[in-house]
């Protein structure tokens, strides 16, 4: 867990999916964002629940104008995803699958979908020559064997239309109370870690 500070390029933005601030999703990528900026990644963190974005109307004018028909903070949003390097998303399990509000943002990417497999212009796959790529971080209350499938399922598809490559999960389960997740040493040293070797295009 050395340091240096130089910036060194690379950029990481993160989707924190949790409404609950400083709850154990926040507190997770956190670590992985203080081991990336360590190393001397930009890091532009979004609170996704603290943020004005309506959920997709189904208009299908992205897929005629490869563009959005609504008009909110998503507008900041899509050019950060085009540019970034790496996507970290991060999620509470909410039912089985990502929070309502993480994927309001994530259905309003039906215009890079649209982009990518109707108009056939999909987002740069690499930024300075380099892969880009989309990585998870979810937390469940339970241990249910299947818990993580929904919320994989829907990252691996909205990494998809990113047009970026699949990267590293870290997954936690049977993390519920508030703040459980600073008792995972080993969780939370992977996400460092992660932080680490992203900034570092390990
Ligand atoms: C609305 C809601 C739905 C939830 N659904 C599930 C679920 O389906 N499976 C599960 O294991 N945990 C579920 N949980 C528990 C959370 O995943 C767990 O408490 C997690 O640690 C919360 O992360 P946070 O502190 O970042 O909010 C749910 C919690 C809430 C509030």
């Amino acid at each position: 867990m050395s340091s240096v500070s130089a910036k060194n390029g690379v950029m990481i933005l993160a989707l924190n999916g949790s409404p609950r601030k400083n709850g154990n999703t926040e507190l997770l990528l956190d670590g992985l964002l203080k081991g990336a900026r360590s190393h001397g990644a930009d890091v532009v963190k979004l609170d996704v629940c603290r943020m004005k974005i309506s959920p997709c109307q189904g208009c299908g004018k992205c897929e005629r104008e490869g563009r959005c028909s609504l008009d909110d903070e998503m507008s900041r949003v899509y050019p950060l995803l085009e540019k970034t390097h790496h996507v970290v998303v991060a999620t509470p399990v909410y039912f089985y699958g990502v929070t309502a509000q993480l994927k309001a943002l994530i259905d309003r990417c039906q215009v890079l979908w649209s982009r990518k497999y109707v108009l056939g212009s999909p987002a740069p796959p690499t930024v300075d020559g380099k892969r880009r790529k989309g990585h998870l971080l979810a937390i469940a209350g339970s241990r249910g064997k299947r818990v993580f499938e929904g919320v994989i399922l829907t990252a691996r598809i909205f990494f998809d239309a990113l047009n970026v490559e699949l990267g590293e999960t870290i997954l936690a389960r049977g993390i519920d109370k508030k703040g459980a997740i600073l008792e995972e040493e080993d969780l939370m040293r992977k996400s460092w870690e992660l932080g680490e070797r992203l900034a570092q295009g390990t």
